[in-house]
């Protein structure tokens, strides 16, 4: 098993460099099944969640050729098979794209239910209700999401969610870009994720209309063309540095960003006594000083996001004062609290909300990252408190950040990554 091993207290100073975005690439990959000829994706994240999509896209017929560290080429032109291995999608949530976009460009998918982070239910009812309101008939049997379109393509349609849901908006997109006539997609999500994936299929040749803001208008066209497109900078990971710095303290550069998309985060941060100064793609964080209480309530964007709530919340343990955080997104992600707790926080969760009493110092511990961005709240947790934290299923984490012990062993973190034996890892921990 792999662990990551962190000696806290030290404190960060220097530059990292932001990668692209994963909820963007997870889309953007699939997407490239619609387009007739070559996609050139540039600024994509090496992560584990993009390697499965690469692989489970190369097993329906794609070709893809890796470029360099962060270009792909992906050709799907001869892609055949809809049907996507089981075994690989049940790994990651994004698997859910593939149905909307081999739904728009055969008319039938049939793609294994997906996996991904255990948040509480997730459902997709929304989703099947826009590919139904384009005239597909959707089953769910045997773990399988079968779609198929009588007249072989989906027709436009108008759609209204009843949640802000970003996997429907996307799903829903990917299926209108082919089909006949308009698509209406209202109360549609906004993230710059959103945002990304309609200028990707835009300068394939798509016609999307009102991206970012809650009215999506999708007119079909007969084909999309290969292109060049740069995935953007990912706005988690972005804020997730950030929380680091907060907690640890210090000073360091965090660059290759969109600042307008990390704004919900640095108003927080601000509030909490950080400095945070925006510069053209960069932001500096800086803190020195004690880390003031404050209040958090998630929610989709431009709100503070949900991806965030387990980083911020390890620094708010660290705050002077009791803060009060609110998921209004996912109905269970404080399953890291009790992980917190054998740090030394002070916490209480009464249903979506937990209240966090700020401790002077926390001290380090063995535990375990239960999905990814709880991983990253222990990484950050793990940074400031006194004493050694050994982290456990790290696999999660690598889900989503690329080199995240590299990065942030350059900016003067202790952090390595340790290898132990399988039987060593199955002892009970102590601590
Ligand atoms: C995406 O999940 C992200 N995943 C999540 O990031 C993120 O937490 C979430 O959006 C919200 O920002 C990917 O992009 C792969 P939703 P998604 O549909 O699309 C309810 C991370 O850490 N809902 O916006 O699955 C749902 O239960 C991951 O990177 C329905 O009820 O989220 C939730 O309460 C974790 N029916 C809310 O809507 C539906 O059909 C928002 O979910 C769809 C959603």
């Amino acid at each position: 098993m792999t662990k990551y091993l962190i000696k806290g207290g030290n404190r960060l100073h220097g530059t990292i460099e932001i990668s692209g975005a994963k909820n963007a690439a997870v889309a953007i990959l699939p997407a490239a099944l619609l387009v007739d000829g070559i996609c050139r994706i540039e600024n994509i994240p090496q992560i584990s969640d993009v390697t499965l999509i690469l692989q489970i896209l190369q097993e329906l017929g794609a070709e893809v050729r890796t470029i360099s560290r962060t270009t792909v080429e992906v050709d799907c032109t001869r892609v055949r098979n809809r049907q996507v291995p089981y075994e690989l999608a049940r790994k990651i949530r994004a698997s859910y794209y593939l149905v909307g976009a081999l739904l728009g460009r055969f008319g039938w998918a049939e793609v294994p239910l997906p996996g991904g982070c255990d948040l509480g239910g997730r459902p997709i009812d929304q989703h099947i209700k826009g590919f139904v309101a384009m005239g597909a008939e959707v089953d769910v049997r045997n773990g399988l999401i079968c779609a198929k379109v009588p007249g072989g393509r989906l027709q436009g349609g108008q759609v209204y969610l009843d949640m802000v849901s970003v996997g429907a908006t996307m799903n829903i997109m990917l299926a209108a870009v082919l089909a006949e006539g308009l698509t209406v997609i209202e109360n549609a999500a906004k993230e710059p994720h959103i945002v990304d994936l309609a200028n990707f299929l835009n300068s394939m040749g798509a016609d999307i209309m009102g991206a970012g803001t809650d009215v999506i208008k999708v007119r079909g066209v007969e084909r999309l063309r290969g292109g060049s497109y740069s995935i953007i900078p990912d706005q988690i990971e972005a804020g997730t540095y950030m929380a680091a710095v907060a907690a640890a303290g210090g000073e360091v550069l965090i660059q290759n960003v969109i600042p307008k998309h990390l704004d919900c985060i640095t108003a927080k941060l601000l509030e909490m006594g950080v400095d945070v100064e925006e510069r053209d793609d960069a932001v500096m964080v800086r803190r020195n000083g004690p880390i003031s209480r404050t209040n958090i309530k998630t929610m989709p964007y431009p709100g503070f996001p949900t991806d965030m709530q387990p980083q911020i919340a390890a620094v708010l343990c660290l705050a002077q004062g009791t803060s009060v955080v609110t998921e209004g997104v996912w109905d269970n992600r404080y399953r890291y609290v009790d992980e917190f707790r054998r740090m030394g926080a002070s916490i209480q969760v009464d249903g979506k909300v937990a209240v966090i009493e700020g401790v002077e110092t926390m001290t380090g511990a063995p535990v375990h990252a239960c999905d990814l961005r709880a991983g990253a709240a222990m990484v950050i947790a793990g940074l400031a408190a006194k004493g050694v934290t050994e982290i456990d299923s790290v696999h999660h984490i690598e889900r989503g950040y690329e080199c995240l012990v590299e990065k942030l062993a350059a900016v003067g973190a202790d952090i390595k990554v340790i290898e132990v034996p399988d039987e060593e890892a199955a002892k009970p921990q102590v601590g």
